[in-house]
C-alpha cells in the first residue's frame, strides 16, 4: 500500500499546530504550540497577540512535526490547513504558511474546515460508518451535525446564544477561574453536587436547539446575589449545578436526534468534548436507551484544536478532490 502522507496545519485560534498523517487515521507527529498563559491576563482571546504568535511558531512546528515524523517535503503527499472558521488573522498565518509550502514544492493544497476537523479527530479511534451524528461542543460552537456520508454535513441543531464552551469561560470569570475555565470547573464539579438546580433551557422543547445565556445568567446572579448579602457560596457546588443543567441538555438532545435519525455512531467533538461528566452522562445514558449506537470520543489531546484532525479531514477531501490554488483566502466565518 502507497504511503499517503499529509502536512496538516492549525491555526485558527490559540493554537499553533503542524501535524504529519498517514493514510488519514495515523498520526506521525502533532506538534501543539498553546498560546494560552499570553491571553488569560485579558481573560480570552486577542486577535493581534495570537496573530503574532502564530508567525512566531509555525516555522518551528513545521520542522519539528516533519523531523518527529522523519519525513522530508518529498515524501509529502499533500499540504492541509485550517481556511475557517477562526480568527482572521491566525487563519491567514497558516493559509500562508500552507501555500508557501505547496508552492515551492509542488504540492496539492487542501482546504479544510476547522469543524470538519473536530469530527474527523474521531477517525484516530475507529473507522467512521455512516449515517453518523456529531455533538460538535467547542468554544464557538455548539451543533449537532448529521452526516448521511464522508464528507457531508447538515446543522440539525445548534445553539441560539452562547457556545458551550464560551458559558464554560463566562461564568469562570465569576467564579476567578483563569480562561479557558473549563477544564478546571468540570474538576471543581466532581467536588461538589448540583444544589443550586439551575435552568434546563430548552430541555422540553420539540427542536434540536440549545440556549446557554439563560444559565449563564442564573449562575451570575446567583453569585453577585450572595456577594451583596455576604453570603459565602460553595464553589464546587455551583460547578457541578451549573455542569450538571449543560450535560442534561446536550445529553438529551442528542440522544433524541440519534434516535430520530437511526444513526450507526455518534461522534463527540470539540474542546468540551474533554468534559468528563459530559463523557461519563453520554456513556452511561446510551448503555441504558441505545445500547446499539457506537459512541466515539477522540482522546483528550485530540478534543481540543491540533493538527491531527485537520490531516484526518484533508485525507477525505483528497479523495472527493477538493483541493485548493494559491488564492485561497482565511474564511473567519466559514460553515459547513
Ligand atoms: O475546540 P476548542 O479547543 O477551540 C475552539 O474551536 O473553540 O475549544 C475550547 C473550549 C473552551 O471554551 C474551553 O473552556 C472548553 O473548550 N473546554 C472544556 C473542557 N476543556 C476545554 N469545557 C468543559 N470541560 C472541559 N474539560
Ligand atoms: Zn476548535
Amino acid at each position: 500500500e502507497k504511503r499517503e502522507l499529509i502536512l496538516a496545519f492549525e491555526s485558527s485560534c490559540d493554537e499553533t499546530s503542524v501535524a504529519v498523517i498517514e493514510n488519514g487515521h495515523h498520526i506521525l507527529s502533532n506538534i501543539i504550540a498553546t498560546q494560552i498563559k499570553s491571553h488569560q491576563r485579558f481573560g480570552g482571546v486577542v486577535p493581534e497577540v495570537a496573530s503574532r504568535h502564530h508567525v512566531e511558531q509555525i516555522t518551528r512546528c513545521t520542522e519539528q512535526a516533519l523531523a518527529e515524523a522523519n519525513v522530508t517535503y518529498s515524501d509529502l503527499t499533500a499540504v492541509a490547513v485550517t481556511y475557517g472558521p477562526g480568527l482572521v488573522g491566525a487563519l491567514l498565518i497558516g493559509v500562508t504558511a500552507a501555500k508557501a509550502i505547496a508552492y515551492a514544492h509542488h504540492l496539492p493544497l487542501v482546504p479544510v474546515n476547522h469543524m470538519a476537523g473536530h469530527i474527523y479527530a474521531a477517525r484516530f479511534v475507529a473507522p467512521l460508518a455512516y449515517p453518523l451524528l456529531a455533538l460538535l461542543v467547542s468554544g464557538g460552537h455548539t451543533e449537532l451535525v448529521y452526516m448521511p456520508a464522508a464528507g457531508e454535513f447538515e446543522i440539525i441543531g445548534d445553539t441560539r446564544d452562547d457556545a458551550a464552551g464560551e458559558a464554560y469561560d463566562k461564568i469562570g470569570r465569576v467564579l476567578g477561574v483563569p480562561y479557558p475555565a473549563g477544564k478546571e470547573i468540570d474538576r471543581l464539579a466532581h467536588l461538589g453536587q448540583d444544589t443550586f438546580n439551575f435552568p434546563r433551557a430548552m430541555l422540553k422543547e420539540p427542536n434540536l436547539d440549545f440556549s446557554f445565556s439563560g444559565l449563564k445568567s442564573a449562575f451570575i446572579n446567583t453569585v453577585h446575589h450572595a456577594d451583596q448579602i455576604g453570603e459565602q457560596l460553595d464553589k464546587a457546588d455551583l460547578a457541578a449545578s451549573f455542569q450538571a443543567s449543560v450535560i442534561e441538555v446536550l445529553v438529551t438532545k442528542t440522544l433524541k436526534a440519534a434516535q430520530k435519525l437511526q444513526v450507526k455512531q455518534l461522534v463527540v467533538a470539540g474542546g468540551v468534548a474533554a468534559n468528563q461528566g459530559l463523557r461519563e452522562a453520554l456513556t452511561s445514558a446510551i448503555q441504558a436507551q441505545m445500547p446499539e449506537l457506537q459512541l466515539i470520543m477522540p482522546p483528550l489531546r485530540l478534543c481540543g484544536d491540533n493538527g491531527a484532525m485537520i490531516g484526518a479531514a484533508a485525507h477525505i477531501a483528497l479523495r472527493k478532490g477538493t483541493l485548493a490554488d494559491l488564492t485561497l483566502n482565511a474564511i473567519p466565518g466559514l460553515d459547513f
